[in-house]
Protein backbone atom coordinates (compact mmCIF):
# COMPACT_ATOMS: atom_id res chain seq x y z
CA UNK A 1 0.00 0.00 0.00
CA UNK A 2 1.23 3.73 -0.69
CA UNK A 3 -0.02 6.68 0.69
CA UNK A 4 -0.07 9.96 -0.83
CA UNK A 5 -0.29 13.10 1.46
CA UNK A 6 -1.37 15.57 -0.96
CA UNK A 7 -1.64 18.56 0.56
CA UNK A 8 -2.93 20.87 4.15
CA UNK A 9 -0.09 18.30 5.92
CA UNK A 10 0.14 21.12 8.37
CA UNK A 11 -1.86 24.26 9.98
CA UNK A 12 -1.22 27.41 8.73
CA UNK A 13 2.63 28.76 8.48
CA UNK A 14 5.22 25.97 7.84
CA UNK A 15 7.59 25.62 10.49
CA UNK A 16 10.49 22.92 11.12
CA UNK A 17 8.34 21.74 14.45
CA UNK A 18 5.45 21.41 12.28
CA UNK A 19 7.36 19.23 9.78
CA UNK A 20 8.46 16.98 12.73
CA UNK A 21 5.33 16.46 14.17
CA UNK A 22 3.49 15.22 10.49
CA UNK A 23 6.96 12.64 10.36
CA UNK A 24 6.18 11.75 13.22
CA UNK A 25 2.72 10.62 12.74
CA UNK A 26 3.53 9.26 9.23
CA UNK A 27 6.32 6.96 10.01
CA UNK A 28 4.71 4.58 11.72
CA UNK A 29 2.97 3.78 8.68
CA UNK A 30 4.25 0.65 6.52
CA UNK A 31 4.81 1.86 2.58
CA UNK A 32 4.98 5.63 3.45
CA UNK A 33 4.68 6.66 0.07
CA UNK A 34 4.57 9.99 -1.64
CA UNK A 35 3.34 13.96 -0.66
CA UNK A 36 2.03 16.33 -2.81
CA UNK A 37 4.59 19.37 -3.25
CA UNK A 38 3.26 22.21 -1.10
CA UNK A 39 6.58 23.39 -0.06
CA UNK A 40 9.83 22.18 -0.70
CA UNK A 41 11.80 22.30 2.50
CA UNK A 42 9.08 20.27 4.31
CA UNK A 43 8.51 17.70 1.77
CA UNK A 44 12.37 17.25 1.05
CA UNK A 45 12.76 16.83 4.96
CA UNK A 46 9.33 14.03 5.10
CA UNK A 47 10.45 12.40 2.09
CA UNK A 48 13.56 10.19 3.17
CA UNK A 49 13.32 7.06 1.71
CA UNK A 50 11.45 4.35 3.42
CA UNK A 51 10.83 0.76 2.03
CA UNK A 52 7.85 0.12 0.15
CA UNK A 53 5.65 -2.38 -0.42
CA UNK A 54 4.24 -1.06 -3.67
CA UNK A 55 4.79 -0.10 -6.95
CA UNK A 56 8.27 2.15 -7.36
CA UNK A 57 8.42 5.76 -7.12
CA UNK A 58 10.49 8.40 -8.19
CA UNK A 59 13.58 8.24 -5.42
CA UNK A 60 14.83 12.08 -6.15
CA UNK A 61 12.61 14.62 -4.10
CA UNK A 62 13.64 17.40 -6.89
CA UNK A 63 11.93 15.23 -9.18
CA UNK A 64 8.46 14.84 -7.51
CA UNK A 65 8.61 18.51 -6.94
CA UNK A 66 8.80 19.30 -10.73
CA UNK A 67 5.54 20.65 -12.43
CA UNK A 68 2.90 19.63 -10.09
CA UNK A 69 0.10 21.54 -12.71
CA UNK A 70 1.62 19.52 -15.12
CA UNK A 71 -0.97 16.88 -14.44
CA UNK A 72 -3.91 19.03 -14.19
CA UNK A 73 -6.58 19.44 -17.52
CA UNK A 74 -6.32 22.96 -19.31
CA UNK A 75 -8.18 24.54 -22.14
CA UNK A 76 -11.87 25.52 -22.16
CA UNK A 77 -13.99 23.32 -20.95
CA UNK A 78 -18.00 23.69 -21.93
CA UNK A 79 -20.44 23.58 -24.36
CA UNK A 80 -24.04 23.47 -24.42
CA UNK A 81 -24.32 25.50 -20.55
CA UNK A 82 -26.18 28.45 -20.79
CA UNK A 83 -23.39 31.05 -18.84
CA UNK A 84 -19.35 31.15 -19.77
CA UNK A 85 -16.97 32.95 -17.43
CA UNK A 86 -14.00 31.29 -15.47
CA UNK A 87 -12.71 29.66 -12.17
CA UNK A 88 -10.34 26.96 -11.15
CA UNK A 89 -9.17 23.59 -9.69
CA UNK A 90 -6.48 24.03 -7.15
CA UNK A 91 -3.99 21.00 -6.26
CA UNK A 92 -1.83 22.28 -3.11
CA UNK A 93 -3.20 22.99 -0.02
CA UNK A 94 -3.95 25.91 1.16
CA UNK A 95 -2.86 25.35 4.28
CA UNK A 96 0.20 24.70 3.33
CA UNK A 97 3.27 27.34 3.48
CA UNK A 98 5.29 27.68 0.33
CA UNK A 99 5.35 28.81 -3.96
CA UNK A 100 3.72 25.25 -5.42
CA UNK A 101 0.09 26.33 -5.23
CA UNK A 102 -1.07 25.32 -8.59
CA UNK A 103 -3.96 26.91 -8.93
CA UNK A 104 -5.02 27.10 -13.14
CA UNK A 105 -7.85 28.54 -15.24
CA UNK A 106 -9.81 25.19 -15.95
CA UNK A 107 -13.08 25.28 -14.57
CA UNK A 108 -15.74 27.68 -16.21
CA UNK A 109 -17.40 28.64 -13.03
CA UNK A 110 -20.89 30.22 -14.13
CA UNK A 111 -21.01 27.23 -16.72
CA UNK A 112 -21.09 25.22 -13.99
CA UNK A 113 -23.71 27.43 -12.33
CA UNK A 114 -25.94 27.13 -15.39
CA UNK A 115 -25.93 23.31 -16.41
CA UNK A 116 -27.85 20.57 -15.32
CA UNK A 117 -27.88 19.18 -11.54
CA UNK A 118 -28.76 15.77 -11.39
CA UNK A 119 -29.26 14.14 -7.17
CA UNK A 120 -28.67 10.46 -6.98
CA UNK A 121 -30.10 8.39 -3.91
CA UNK A 122 -30.05 4.73 -4.22
CA UNK A 123 -30.11 1.88 -2.23
CA UNK A 124 -33.10 3.41 0.01
CA UNK A 125 -34.64 -0.29 1.36
CA UNK A 126 -37.79 0.67 2.20
CA UNK A 127 -39.38 -1.96 4.41
CA UNK A 128 -42.72 -2.08 6.99
CA UNK A 129 -42.83 -1.19 10.54
CA UNK A 130 -40.95 -3.60 12.84
CA UNK A 131 -38.55 -4.62 9.44
CA UNK A 132 -35.47 -5.14 9.85
CA UNK A 133 -34.53 -2.07 7.89
CA UNK A 134 -36.47 0.11 10.65
CA UNK A 135 -35.10 -1.19 13.34
CA UNK A 136 -30.87 -1.30 12.46
CA UNK A 137 -31.18 2.27 10.59
CA UNK A 138 -34.53 3.45 9.74
CA UNK A 139 -34.29 3.48 5.61
CA UNK A 140 -38.10 5.07 6.15
CA UNK A 141 -37.08 7.85 8.08
CA UNK A 142 -33.79 8.52 6.49
CA UNK A 143 -35.54 8.82 3.15
CA UNK A 144 -37.75 11.70 4.75
CA UNK A 145 -34.66 13.24 5.36
CA UNK A 146 -33.18 13.32 2.11
CA UNK A 147 -36.35 14.56 0.84
CA UNK A 148 -36.48 17.53 3.22
CA UNK A 149 -32.69 18.06 2.44
CA UNK A 150 -32.75 18.40 -1.09
CA UNK A 151 -35.80 20.75 -0.83
CA UNK A 152 -34.05 23.12 1.87
CA UNK A 153 -31.14 23.34 -1.06
CA UNK A 154 -30.10 26.70 -1.91
CA UNK A 155 -30.38 25.22 -5.61
CA UNK A 156 -32.90 22.59 -5.95
CA UNK A 157 -31.43 19.48 -8.07
CA UNK A 158 -33.46 19.46 -11.18
CA UNK A 159 -33.90 15.90 -11.17
CA UNK A 160 -33.56 13.23 -8.62
CA UNK A 161 -32.73 9.17 -10.00
CA UNK A 162 -32.82 6.31 -7.94
CA UNK A 163 -30.91 3.86 -8.92
CA UNK A 164 -32.64 0.21 -7.29
CA UNK A 165 -32.90 -1.51 -4.08
CA UNK A 166 -35.52 1.24 -3.49
CA UNK A 167 -37.76 -1.54 -1.06
CA UNK A 168 -36.09 -4.55 0.95
CA UNK A 169 -38.07 -7.55 -0.61
CA UNK A 170 -39.95 -5.79 -3.31
CA UNK A 171 -43.90 -6.46 -1.15
CA UNK A 172 -46.65 -4.53 -2.62
CA UNK A 173 -46.72 -2.62 1.20
CA UNK A 174 -43.21 -1.66 0.91
CA UNK A 175 -43.42 0.04 -2.76
CA UNK A 176 -47.10 1.65 -0.97
CA UNK A 177 -44.61 3.21 1.96
CA UNK A 178 -42.45 4.00 -0.85
CA UNK A 179 -44.74 6.13 -3.28
CA UNK A 180 -46.36 7.55 0.03
CA UNK A 181 -43.05 8.89 1.42
CA UNK A 182 -41.81 9.95 -2.90
CA UNK A 183 -44.98 11.52 -3.64
CA UNK A 184 -43.72 14.37 -1.39
CA UNK A 185 -40.85 15.06 -3.36
CA UNK A 186 -41.67 18.72 -5.44
CA UNK A 187 -38.43 17.54 -7.90
CA UNK A 188 -38.79 15.30 -11.04
CA UNK A 189 -37.93 12.07 -10.16
CA UNK A 190 -36.58 8.54 -12.33
CA UNK A 191 -36.46 5.58 -11.27
CA UNK A 192 -35.20 2.10 -11.69
CA UNK A 193 -35.10 -1.46 -9.84
CA UNK A 194 -32.34 -3.46 -8.04
CA UNK A 195 -31.67 -7.12 -6.83
CA UNK A 196 -34.45 -6.28 -3.96
CA UNK A 197 -37.13 -4.95 -5.80
CA UNK A 198 -39.87 -7.06 -7.80
CA UNK A 199 -39.56 -6.28 -11.83
CA UNK A 200 -43.44 -6.54 -11.59
CA UNK A 201 -44.65 -4.97 -8.30
CA UNK A 202 -42.27 -2.13 -9.50
CA UNK A 203 -43.92 -1.50 -12.61
CA UNK A 204 -47.28 -1.76 -11.19
CA UNK A 205 -46.11 0.59 -8.21
CA UNK A 206 -44.75 3.07 -10.89
CA UNK A 207 -47.32 2.48 -13.52
CA UNK A 208 -48.34 6.23 -14.12
CA UNK A 209 -45.18 7.02 -15.09
CA UNK A 210 -44.65 8.01 -18.61
CA UNK A 211 -41.55 6.46 -18.99
CA UNK A 212 -42.38 3.42 -17.64
CA UNK A 213 -42.22 0.41 -20.21
CA UNK A 214 -45.10 -1.79 -20.77
CA UNK A 215 -43.30 -5.14 -20.61
CA UNK A 216 -39.76 -6.27 -20.64
CA UNK A 217 -36.75 -5.03 -18.50
CA UNK A 218 -37.63 -0.97 -16.97
CA UNK A 219 -35.30 0.90 -19.91
CA UNK A 220 -35.94 3.68 -20.76
CA UNK A 221 -34.58 7.43 -22.05
CA UNK A 222 -35.41 10.98 -20.49
CA UNK A 223 -34.49 13.84 -22.95
CA UNK A 224 -36.00 16.78 -20.67
CA UNK A 225 -32.32 17.82 -19.98
CA UNK A 226 -29.32 18.86 -22.20
CA UNK A 227 -27.86 15.90 -20.86
CA UNK A 228 -29.67 12.46 -22.09
CA UNK A 229 -30.59 10.28 -19.14
CA UNK A 230 -30.92 6.34 -19.98
CA UNK A 231 -32.33 3.74 -17.19
CA UNK A 232 -31.06 0.18 -17.37
CA UNK A 233 -32.82 -2.55 -15.18
CA UNK A 234 -29.88 -5.52 -14.55
CA UNK A 235 -32.21 -7.11 -12.13
CA UNK A 236 -32.87 -10.30 -12.53
CA UNK A 237 -35.88 -12.37 -10.83
CA UNK A 238 -34.78 -14.45 -7.68
CA UNK A 239 -31.33 -13.58 -7.94
CA UNK A 240 -29.21 -10.68 -6.02
CA UNK A 241 -26.24 -10.40 -9.19
CA UNK A 242 -27.76 -8.37 -12.20
CA UNK A 243 -27.66 -8.88 -15.92
CA UNK A 244 -28.34 -6.95 -19.35
CA UNK A 245 -29.25 -9.46 -21.64
CA UNK A 246 -28.30 -9.25 -25.46
CA UNK A 247 -31.85 -7.74 -26.38
CA UNK A 248 -31.10 -4.71 -23.51
CA UNK A 249 -27.60 -3.93 -25.11
CA UNK A 250 -29.11 -4.15 -28.26
CA UNK A 251 -31.62 -1.45 -27.23
CA UNK A 252 -29.12 0.32 -25.59
CA UNK A 253 -26.60 0.43 -29.09
CA UNK A 254 -30.04 1.71 -31.55
CA UNK A 255 -30.70 4.28 -28.27
CA UNK A 256 -27.43 5.67 -28.46
CA UNK A 257 -27.07 5.61 -32.12
CA UNK A 258 -30.21 7.96 -32.17
CA UNK A 259 -28.43 11.19 -30.52
CA UNK A 260 -24.73 10.24 -30.94
CA UNK A 261 -23.73 13.84 -30.17
CA UNK A 262 -25.63 14.56 -27.04
CA UNK A 263 -23.95 14.14 -23.49
CA UNK A 264 -25.26 10.66 -21.49
CA UNK A 265 -25.74 9.54 -18.42
CA UNK A 266 -26.31 6.23 -18.14
CA UNK A 267 -28.14 4.85 -14.66
CA UNK A 268 -28.42 1.19 -13.53
CA UNK A 269 -28.23 -0.72 -10.49
CA UNK A 270 -25.41 -2.94 -10.35
CA UNK A 271 -22.19 -1.25 -11.41
CA UNK A 272 -20.47 -2.99 -14.26
CA UNK A 273 -16.93 -3.42 -13.01
CA UNK A 274 -15.56 -5.52 -10.18
CA UNK A 275 -15.18 -3.28 -7.15
CA UNK A 276 -12.95 -5.30 -5.01
CA UNK A 277 -15.43 -5.41 -2.54
CA UNK A 278 -15.50 -9.63 -2.51
CA UNK A 279 -19.43 -9.84 -0.96
CA UNK A 280 -20.77 -7.60 -3.71
CA UNK A 281 -18.76 -8.77 -6.42
CA UNK A 282 -19.97 -12.13 -5.73
CA UNK A 283 -23.68 -10.73 -6.62
CA UNK A 284 -21.94 -8.68 -9.56
CA UNK A 285 -23.16 -7.15 -12.77
CA UNK A 286 -23.34 -10.29 -15.52
CA UNK A 287 -22.92 -9.20 -18.94
CA UNK A 288 -20.62 -6.11 -18.25
CA UNK A 289 -18.11 -6.81 -21.35
CA UNK A 290 -21.04 -6.61 -23.51
CA UNK A 291 -22.18 -3.32 -22.15
CA UNK A 292 -18.47 -1.86 -22.42
CA UNK A 293 -18.50 -2.82 -25.88
CA UNK A 294 -21.62 -0.75 -26.71
CA UNK A 295 -20.60 1.99 -24.36
CA UNK A 296 -17.27 2.17 -26.56
CA UNK A 297 -19.11 2.06 -29.31
CA UNK A 298 -20.35 5.46 -28.21
CA UNK A 299 -18.06 8.11 -26.38
CA UNK A 300 -21.01 10.78 -25.34
CA UNK A 301 -21.76 8.25 -22.49
CA UNK A 302 -19.78 10.54 -19.84
CA UNK A 303 -20.86 8.67 -17.17
CA UNK A 304 -22.24 5.54 -15.70
CA UNK A 305 -23.81 5.82 -12.48
CA UNK A 306 -25.42 2.86 -9.94
CA UNK A 307 -26.12 2.05 -6.25
CA UNK A 308 -26.15 -1.77 -5.00
CA UNK A 309 -22.15 -1.72 -2.89
CA UNK A 310 -23.43 0.98 -0.61
CA UNK A 311 -20.27 2.84 -0.81
CA UNK A 312 -19.02 5.62 -3.34
CA UNK A 313 -16.43 4.58 -5.62
CA UNK A 314 -15.18 5.90 -8.59
CA UNK A 315 -14.04 4.03 -11.67
CA UNK A 316 -12.46 5.08 -15.27
CA UNK A 317 -13.72 2.54 -17.60
CA UNK A 318 -12.84 2.25 -21.07
CA UNK A 319 -14.25 5.42 -22.48
CA UNK A 320 -16.44 6.67 -19.99
CA UNK A 321 -16.54 7.02 -15.87
CA UNK A 322 -18.65 5.18 -13.30
CA UNK A 323 -19.08 6.11 -10.11
CA UNK A 324 -21.28 4.19 -7.22
CA UNK A 325 -23.54 6.13 -4.90
CA UNK A 326 -24.00 5.08 -1.06
CA UNK A 327 -27.35 4.35 0.33
CA UNK A 328 -29.50 6.68 1.80
CA UNK A 329 -29.46 4.03 4.69
CA UNK A 330 -27.31 1.63 6.18
CA UNK A 331 -23.81 1.48 4.28
CA UNK A 332 -21.29 -1.63 4.03
CA UNK A 333 -17.61 -1.55 5.41
CA UNK A 334 -14.46 -1.45 2.97
CA UNK A 335 -14.44 -4.98 3.35
CA UNK A 336 -11.37 -5.48 0.32
CA UNK A 337 -10.35 -9.01 1.79
CA UNK A 338 -12.54 -12.01 2.87
CA UNK A 339 -10.61 -12.18 5.97
CA UNK A 340 -12.11 -8.99 6.89
CA UNK A 341 -15.75 -10.67 6.61
CA UNK A 342 -18.13 -8.69 5.41
CA UNK A 343 -19.78 -5.40 7.49
CA UNK A 344 -23.03 -3.64 7.96
CA UNK A 345 -22.74 0.05 9.16
CA UNK A 346 -24.45 3.10 10.67
CA UNK A 347 -22.33 5.19 8.45
CA UNK A 348 -23.78 8.25 7.51
CA UNK A 349 -26.82 8.45 5.34
CA UNK A 350 -25.60 9.86 1.82
CA UNK A 351 -26.59 10.82 -1.86
CA UNK A 352 -24.40 12.15 -4.75
CA UNK A 353 -25.04 15.27 -6.88
CA UNK A 354 -23.79 14.97 -10.11
CA UNK A 355 -22.75 18.62 -12.28
CA UNK A 356 -22.95 18.58 -15.72
CA UNK A 357 -20.23 20.89 -16.57
CA UNK A 358 -20.94 20.72 -20.36
CA UNK A 359 -17.70 18.64 -20.65
CA UNK A 360 -18.24 16.22 -18.00
CA UNK A 361 -20.07 15.87 -14.30
CA UNK A 362 -18.56 16.77 -11.52
CA UNK A 363 -19.90 14.26 -8.78
CA UNK A 364 -20.27 15.10 -5.19
CA UNK A 365 -20.71 12.51 -2.24
CA UNK A 366 -22.51 14.12 0.67
CA UNK A 367 -24.63 13.29 3.85
CA UNK A 368 -27.83 14.99 4.71
CA UNK A 369 -27.95 14.53 8.17
CA UNK A 370 -26.82 17.34 10.17
CA UNK A 371 -23.22 17.39 11.18
CA UNK A 372 -22.69 17.16 15.02
CA UNK A 373 -20.32 20.14 14.69
CA UNK A 374 -19.63 22.78 12.02
CA UNK A 375 -17.98 26.00 12.17
CA UNK A 376 -19.10 28.46 10.06
CA UNK A 377 -16.38 30.76 8.47
CA UNK A 378 -18.53 33.70 8.15
CA UNK A 379 -18.65 33.89 12.34
CA UNK A 380 -14.83 33.93 12.36
CA UNK A 381 -14.41 36.83 9.17
CA UNK A 382 -14.97 40.49 10.47
CA UNK A 383 -16.48 41.54 7.40
CA UNK A 384 -18.18 38.27 5.58
CA UNK A 385 -19.50 40.22 2.86
CA UNK A 386 -16.28 41.82 1.67
CA UNK A 387 -14.43 38.43 2.29
CA UNK A 388 -17.06 36.78 0.08
CA UNK A 389 -16.90 39.28 -2.80
CA UNK A 390 -13.13 38.54 -2.54
CA UNK A 391 -13.53 34.71 -2.73
CA UNK A 392 -15.58 34.96 -5.65
CA UNK A 393 -13.85 37.27 -7.49
CA UNK A 394 -10.80 34.29 -7.61
CA UNK A 395 -7.26 33.27 -7.51
CA UNK A 396 -4.46 34.52 -7.82
CA UNK A 397 -5.26 34.53 -3.74
CA UNK A 398 -2.42 35.54 -1.40
CA UNK A 399 -1.86 34.35 2.06
CA UNK A 400 -1.94 36.76 4.96
CA UNK A 401 -3.35 40.39 4.65
CA UNK A 402 -4.15 40.29 1.28
CA UNK A 403 -5.89 37.38 1.17
CA UNK A 404 -9.15 36.69 3.69
CA UNK A 405 -7.95 33.88 5.62
FE1 LIG B 1 -28.82 -2.29 -1.50
FE1 LIG C 1 -28.41 -4.21 -4.64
Amino acid sequence: MVILGLGDLGHGRYEPSCGQVVRAQVTSVEGLGQFAPVDETLIKDLLIPKPLHGPTLPQSADERLQDPCSRLPTGPLHSGCRRPSSQFIGTAGQSDQGEAGCARAVIDEEAILGCVLIAQITDLHIDEPGGFMRRFVDANAKLERAIDYLHTRVERPDAVLATGDLTNDGRPEQFDLLRALLDRLEIPIYLIPGNHDEREGFRSAFSDRPWMPPSGPIDYVIEDFPVRLVGMDTSEPDRHDGTLDDGQLAWLDATLSREPSKPTLLFLHHPPFLSGLWLFDAIRLGGSEGLRTVVEGHPQVTQIIAGHVHRPISYHWGTTMITTCPSTTHQSRCDLDPEEGAGVTDDPPMLQFHRWTGEGFITHTTTFEPAASTIEISESVSDWDSAKRRILAGPPFPKGAGGVF
